[in-house]
């Protein structure tokens, strides 16, 4: 089939179904776990899942990036316009860096803040120092950042979703699981 030199290859659209998965699973867990009125029992799993969670999609994304600059994606279609490629080379570039500072934000505001990350605890691995100051700035930059997080992940899917369903175009089809053909 003519579409198969255009598609992700095995291992980035594996990383990717995977990552989107964790991610969407975090956010909600990262606000429940900050509502009044929780038992101690069900705020405490939250958080450790919310936390060793995060490591994990840390870890994860190092990967990605790594394997990202190693095998960079195929060419979109010809039939897509040079803006909308400028457009979704962006949005991409924000999503990862948007996932980085999530991620490293929420590690430093644990770390730093004198708090356990059960998973590194258990592996012996080194706390940071330390610093009210630093854990506060962290703290702040994870809460706003989401926002933005939230809001590129909506254009992103609402843009796949166009793709696969109005244009059907095999644009989403360049990252969808199932091979096709
Ligand atoms: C990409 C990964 C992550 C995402 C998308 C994410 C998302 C969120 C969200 C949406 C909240 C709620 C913020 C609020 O309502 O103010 C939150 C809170 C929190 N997250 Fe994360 N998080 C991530 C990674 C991490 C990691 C790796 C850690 C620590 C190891 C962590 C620790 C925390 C903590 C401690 C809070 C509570 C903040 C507070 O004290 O107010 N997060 N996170
Ligand atoms: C759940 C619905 C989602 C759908 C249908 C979807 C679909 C897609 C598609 C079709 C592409 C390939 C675009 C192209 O060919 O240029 C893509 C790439 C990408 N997606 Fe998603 N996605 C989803 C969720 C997410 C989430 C939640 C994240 C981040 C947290 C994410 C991050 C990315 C990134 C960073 C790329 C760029 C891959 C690269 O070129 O390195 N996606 N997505």
């Amino acid at each position: 089939m003519h579409e198969s030199p255009l598609v992700y290859k095995p291992a980035a659209r594996f990383l990717h179904w995977l990552m989107a998965l964790l991610v969407i699973a975090t956010i909600p867990i990262g606000v429940t776990m900050l509502q009044p009125g929780l038992s101690r029992g069900v705020q405490d799993t939250l958080f450790i899942l919310h936390k060793n969670g995060g490591v994990v999609i840390l870890l994860l994304l190092l990967a990605r990036i790594a394997y990202r600059i190693a095998n960079p994606p195929p060419p979109l279609p010809a039939h897509v316009p040079h803006s909308q490629r400028l457009m979704a080379e962006a949005v991409h570039l924000a999503l990862y860096a948007l996932l980085l500072i999530m991620a490293v934000s929420g590690f430093v505001r644990v770390s730093a803040g004198g708090f356990p990350i059960e998973a590194l605890d258990a592996l012996g691995l080194p706390r940071l120092p330390k610093s009210e100051a630093v854990a506060a700035f962290a703290k702040a930059v994870h809460a706003n950042a989401r926002y933005a997080l939230v809001a590129l992940m909506l254009a992103h899917i609402g843009a796949a979703l166009y793709h696969g369903l109005v244009r059907k175009d095999g644009v989403l089809a360049r990252m969808w699981p199932a091979r096709r053909g």
